[in-house]
């Protein structure tokens, strides 16, 4: 684990917006190293296979580029971009499609990437529309899980790190589209909450 400081350092160059604070949770080293391990895992698993990382817009995008260098061999990525929470922070549990991937996932071995699972509807529904596409395997890829606010009867294959149930930006996560350039996770709290 890498000390507090080095966690307050990288959420502290980065003034949070009015009012709004975040407080460090998940260091870009301890980040970076947990990546390390899953990518060779993930080879591990599929030995000199192709892989297609579908990473989940915007959300994945960081996480997606790191854990892509830590894949030997051949690696290919598309993109898909569904719409859940909007501005809240709060899952509508409602799910639509805004950006479908550029080419056919047909035969072959697809690896999700998503930031976070929460409630489970979003991967519940890709991986639906995913797996009626035929694919030779259907794996996921997060790094983030809020694992007791599981609505859906879903999981990941490969997971970074658990984390309870508080809302999180930084490292690709958004609140309002901000916080996304972040380096490592940091909790959120916004103006007048009562924590
Ligand atoms: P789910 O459908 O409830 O599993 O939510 C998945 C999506 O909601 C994620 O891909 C994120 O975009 C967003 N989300 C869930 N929890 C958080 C959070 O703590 N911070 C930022 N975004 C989140
Ligand atoms: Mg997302």
């Amino acid at each position: 684990m890498a000390t507090k400081k080095t966690v307050a350092e990288n959420t502290k160059q980065h003034s949070p917006h009015k009012g709004e604070n975040v407080r460090p949770l998940i260091s870009s080293a301890d980040i970076q190293q947990k990546i390390r391990k899953m990518g060779k895992e993930i080879r591990a698993d599929f030995p000199g296979e192709p892989l297609l990382l579908v990473g989940v817009l915007k959300g994945a995008v960081l996480f997606l580029a790191d854990l892509a260098r830590q894949i030997p061999g051949e690696v290919t990525f598309d993109f898909i971009a569904v719409s859940s929470y909007g501005k809240d922070t709060k899952s509508s549990g409602q799910v639509k499609l805004n950006k479908d991937l550029d080419s056919s996932i047909e035969g072959k071995v697809v690896v999700v990437v998503e930031d976070i699972l929460d409630t489970g509807l979003t991967l519940q529904y890709l991986l639906r529309v995913l797996q009626q596409r035929k694919p030779k395997s259907l794996k996921v890829a997060v790094l983030l899980d809020k694992k007791d606010r599981r609505i859906a009867n879903v999981s990941a294959d490969y997971v970074g790190f658990v984390i309870p149930d508080e809302f999180v930006v930084g490292y690709g996560l958004d609140y309002a589209e901000r916080y996304r350039n972040l380096p490592g996770v940091g909790i959120l709290s916004l103006p007048g909450a009562s924590h």
